[in-house]
């Protein structure tokens, strides 16, 4: 165990960039992804949108239902090598109703890419990610896509990045012309062009220059897109903010990309620039201070659970950020919840549905983990001390259906679903106090059609489900409860674990009870 030399170690540690990135549905984070891939070399077919919608289909979504909606699910991870860098993206939904699998996925990134559409700017998603990510107070890099199309004026984008999301921006590159006209980027670090050529401009040459006056861009642009850079650029010089790296640690100052990530424009000055800028693996927090990545004894944390992720296995994956240290196949470990001693035999690591089982793996990577059933989302695994990392983000739900299984018969395999779908985190299950009226809870409708599906498809069972008038929930602890002093709008369930909750038509309702209910503790969250 832990044969590594401190040197190797440090150094395969300080390889590692481990980012999410976020984005509004339809801002282009697939096709981005697809595009870092294949520069890393870790596919060789982008299965284009287009493609996508056919036959082919995003290396990223996995999902017969991702496939069917075109929509991102679930998060998955990739990793590859580029430049000396081991780089981690984990994918998340952009999907609003899937926001909380991504704020979890989020605890596991040490930085974030954000992705904005040049016509549409900072949209309603975006901000509630970027909100997520600023109160972690993690760097965030931004690309702004599709600047092959009609966009807004790159200024007024940056403007509304500093208005609205409260960030300074640092152009890093600027484009050349836009729209049908996007001949090119200038690289304002590097002080080079990323100049598209070709009949469809699919070319892509790097050359350096000496500045954005340069003659090399002078003779391949008109005049009016030559003087309108320099222009551009001369304003930045004076106006814009400085670049300061303290600042993009700390969260403070976004450096900003142009580029179109279909075209693979500047998609590289990108990827080159981020890995330079984006930091190492993060020290975590714990119920034992800080622990840094440099600590060579392995710790981790779960943040997703994720069942049936290849339907020919039926097998259930926990995702574990290694926290600290260095982790070798095999190797035992300590659950901390349950206090006992596992072996990691077959850990993975993923592209999307290909997975490779991993020998070694070092702070800041993803691992796939099999789960006979002991994860839970959350969970703290490490090899010394009692290492607890801080609780995960929960959301209660705001969204009830009561669920009929069609057939009786199948019963069982319901209760194994729920039992699954529910560690997952993506849904919760309530029942009646009476016991014959089964429910569920979500944040987000298309949650109830995920569950539905994959109950018939993985499952092999048929529900209906009715929409229920519930909005709030919450967990109620007392040393005695009424139920009658639940009735009115309201109704009182157990959770999965026989816990008292409290379901509320409306806030007015909620507030009644809890005026009606003065001993009684009204918890957001499961009491631990
Ligand atoms: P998402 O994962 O963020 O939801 O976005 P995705 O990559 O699936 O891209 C959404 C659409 O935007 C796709 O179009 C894709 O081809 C297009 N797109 C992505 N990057 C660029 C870009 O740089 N320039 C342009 N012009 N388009 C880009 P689609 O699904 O085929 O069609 P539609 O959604 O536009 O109808």
């Amino acid at each position: 165990m832990n044969q590594t030399s401190k040197e190797t170690f440090d150094q395969e540690v300080n390889k590692r960039r481990t980012f999410a990135i976020i984005s509004h549905p339809d801002a282009g984070k697939t096709t981005l992804t697809e595009k870092l891939l294949l520069f890393g070399g870790a596919i060789r077919l982008a299965g284009t949108v287009k493609g996508r919608k056919a036959s082919k289909h995003a290396t990223s979504d996995w999902m017969e239902i991702e496939k069917q909606r075109g929509i991102s699910v679930t998060s998955s991870v990739m990793q590859f090598e580029y430049e000396g860098h081991k780089v981690n993206i984990l994918d998340t939904p952009g999907h609003q109703d899937f926001s909380e699998d991504t704020y979890r996925t989020l605890t596991a990134a040490d930085s974030a890419v954000m992705l904005i559409d040049s016509a549409k700017g900072v949209e309603a998603q975006t901000m509630k990610l970027f909100e997520v990510c600023r109160k972690r107070g993690i760097p965030i890099f931004t690309f702004i896509n599709k600047m092959d199309r009609e966009g807004q004026n790159p200024f007024d984008l940056l403007e509304e990045i500093e208005n609205v999301l409260g960030i300074r921006s640092f152009p890093m590159n600027w484009p050349i012309g836009s729209g049908k006209q996007l001949c090119g980027v200038y690289d304002r670090h590097a002080t080079r062009v990323e100049l598209f050529q070709g009949d469809n401009h699919d070319e892509i040459k790097v050359q350096n220059v000496s500045g954005y006056d340069d003659e090399i861009i002078k003779n391949i642009t008109t005049d009016y897109l030559f003087e309108s850079l320099n222009e551009d650029l001369q304003l930045l010089d004076v106006a814009g903010d400085p670049f300061d790296y303290e600042k993009v640690k700390q969260g403070e100052l976004t450096p900003v990309f142009f580029g179109s990530a279909i075209n693979n424009f500047g998609v590289q000055t990108f990827l080159d620039n981020f890995l330079k800028l984006a930091p190492t693996p993060a020290p975590r927090e714990s119920n034992q201070g800080q622990i840094s990545p440099s600590d060579k004894n392995f710790s981790g944390f779960v943040f997703k659970i994720q069942a049936n992720m290849n339907p020919a296995h039926r097998d259930r994956i926990a995702f574990l950020r290694i926290c600290s240290g260095e982790f070798d196949r095999g190797m035992s470990v300590k659950h901390i919840r349950t206090g006992k001693n596992i072996k990691l035999a077959q850990p993975q690591q993923f592209m999307a549905q290909d997975r490779d089982i991993v020998e070694q793996a070092y702070a800041g990577d993803i691992i796939g983990l099999f789960d006979p059933g002991i994860f839970k989302i959350g969970d703290s695994l490490s090899v010394k001390a009692n290492i607890e990392f801080d609780e995960l983000p929960t959301f209660p739900p705001e969204l009830f259906a009561k669920v009929i299984v069609k057939n009786a018969l199948k019963n069982k395999q319901f209760q194994k679903g729920i039992e699954q779908l529910t560690d997952e985190g993506t849904v919760q299950y309530f029942q009646s106090i009476s016991g014959d009226e089964k429910i569920l809870g979500v944040v987000g409708q298309l949650q109830f059609e995920v569950f539905e599906y994959r109950m018939k498809v993985e499952y092999g069972v048929d529900i209906e489900l009715h929409r229920l008038s519930y909005q709030l929930s919450r967990w109620i602890q007392a040393d005695q409860i009424e139920p009658s002093k639940f009735r009115i709008n309201s109704q009182l369930v157990f959770d999965k674990k026989g816990n008292h909750v409290a379901l509320f038509e409306n806030e007015y309702a909620m507030r009644t009870s809890m005026e009606k209910n003065e001993n009684v503790q009204f918890l957001e969250n499961p009491p631990q």
